[in-house]
């Protein structure tokens, strides 16, 4: 092909990226504005599940054109449920626009967020700083990265803890491993999500070395918590770590952060807290004083793609010390050294990815759309409706409130007249699935206090007194339809 004929068929490829590109956006923005309107959830149609599992590997190129087709056809007519504002399912809010607008970016310059001097590498440092001023973290260049989500920024906290306590007890853990270490103890609620259980596996403390943090009623048993810690110092153990939840994933409750701070400074543990869901339920005046003791955690865990919207994914892990992290990872081989980073570190000695998405824009992207008062506005009406939902649930004789609600997830139980007591466990576990199949909202369930639960979370920006309303019908005929048939 001559020089003329490449430059040609460079040009009609970019031609074709932006029709195709256009035709993507026209067709997301229709299907955003139809959602309202439509089921929150229905199940795929055996059919397309089945040619979807089956799609065969192409041999030959597919056009643009065609592939945005196929998508806007077959693939965005069935997603989660989310993007509806009765959906009041786990804790995944809708995409904000603006991120999902960034994502087309970021995905065009397709960096590898790790270090240098490109402008994601900044970006992301800016952003790290936002979501620390947003939730009033302390904050120093470097105490902190975006990660995939709370799960795996929460492996990176603990991470950071671990390897501090074993430093401290001459225990070279990233040397020597495990063997001969002291054995670490950790103080968790009983309330704690299932990531940190996960983390203290993954880093070799096993859940065994878990020990509950007393806590009745949302208030901690300070004495309680350290005759624990007392009683395995005196056998020998080594307590690291006290966590401490900022809305957990059951009810939205907040941990005494405080009092928990007040321990772990006492007591020498690493004081981490679980922020992924709750922690920007702070920005909301009415509730903001429930978090102090927040900003004294050694690290914090962050989930912008939780109540901010950012198009998954988009984690955040906070750190006091910036070189707690780089202590735990930093292993910079030669083909990557980077000396201008020196200060700081690069991202990649902070956490465990090499290769990272840019995942800054669509943060910052976000965030910007509303600002401060916005994304302070949007939590603060979340959690409002969250009190009124509990309002109409206390008011209806056959629905039972499992806790009052501290932030905008409520947890609430039917019980209709025809189900006997014995009965309401195996209801109300079938319930969320039930509720779900008549697409007109979206729950789930947990088990709270041992008992089969509803969790209804409000995250959606759009979300109302109309999309409560149905919700708590739905619940109600459909527990009712439940009884009857058994
Ligand atoms: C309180 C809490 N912590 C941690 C996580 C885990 O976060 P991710 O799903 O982003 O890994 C969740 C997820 O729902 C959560 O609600």
């Amino acid at each position: 092909m001559s020089e003329a004929d490449t430059s040609a068929a460079r040009d009609d490829e970019l031609e074709a990226f932006r029709r195709a590109s256009h035709a993507a956006v026209d067709g997301v923005a229709d299907h955003l504005a139809g959602l309202p309107s439509g089921p929150v959830w229905q199940p795929l149609p055996a059919a397309l599940r089945k040619q979807l599992l089956d799609l065969p590997l192409p041999e030959h190129p597919v056009a643009l054109d065609d592939l945005v087709a196929t998508a806007l056809r077959d693939v965005l007519p069935h997603a989660m449920g989310n993007g509806h504002p009765a959906f009041f399912g786990w804790v995944n809010p809708p995409p904000s626009r603006a991120g999902v607008m960034a994502s087309l970016a970021a995905a065009a310059m397709n960096p590898s967020v790790v270090s240098g001097d490109h402008a994601d590498v900044h970006l992301e440092r800016a952003v790290v700083r936002w979501l620390a001023e947003l939730v009033g973290f302390p904050h120093a260049p470097g105490a902190g990265l975006l990660t995939s989500g709370g799960s795996v920024a929460t492996i990176v906290c603990l991470a950071g803890a671990r390897n501090r306590a074993l430093a401290a007890a001459g225990h070279d853990v990233r040397g020597d491993g495990l063997a001969g270490a002291p054995q670490l103890t950790a103080y968790v609620p009983a309330e704690a999500h299932s990531c940190v259980r996960r983390a203290l596996e993954l880093l070799g403390l096993g859940s065994g070395a878990m020990r509950k943090v007393p806590l009745e009623g949302g208030r901690l048993d300070a004495t309680a918590l350290r005759a624990s810690i007392a009683a395995d110092r005196a056998s020998g153990a080594l307590p690291a770590l006290l966590v401490g939840s900022a809305g957990t994933v059951n009810t939205g409750a907040i941990d005494p952060l405080e009092a928990l701070a007040d321990v772990a400074t006492a007591e020498e543990l690493w004081f981490h807290v679980d922020g992924a869901y709750g922690a920007f339920g702070v920005l909301d005046p009415a509730i903001a004083t429930r978090y102090r003791g927040m900003e004294q955690a050694d690290s914090l865990v962050l989930d912008p793609h939780k109540w901010l919207g950012v198009p998954v994914d988009a984690g955040c892990a906070l750190v006091q010390r910036g070189d707690d992290l780089r202590d735990a990872f930093s292993l910079i081989p030669p083909y990557l050294r980077h000396d201008t980073d020196a200060p700081v570190g690069t991202f990649a000695e902070h956490g465990l990815e090499q290769t990272r998405p840019f995942r800054a824009l669509k943060t910052w992207a976000t965030i910007a759309a509303r600002g401060r008062a916005g994304i302070a506005a949007q939590v603060a009406r979340a959690n409002a409706l969250a009190r009124e939902l509990a309002t109409l649930v206390e008011s209806e004789p056959e629905l039972e409130l499992a806790a009052a609600p501290e932030t905008s997830i409520v947890a609430f139980r039917a019980r209709p007249a025809a189900c006997p007591p014995a009965g309401l466990d195996e209801l109300n576990r079938a319930l969320p699935e039930a509720v779900q199949a008549r697409g007109r909202t979206f729950v789930t369930g947990t088990i709270f206090a041992g008992r089969e639960t509803l969790r209804a979370c409000i995250l959606h920006p759009d979300t109302g007194s109309e999309h409560l309303a149905t919700l708590l019908a739905e619940v109600v005929a459909t527990a009712r339809t439940l009884s009857a048939a058994e």
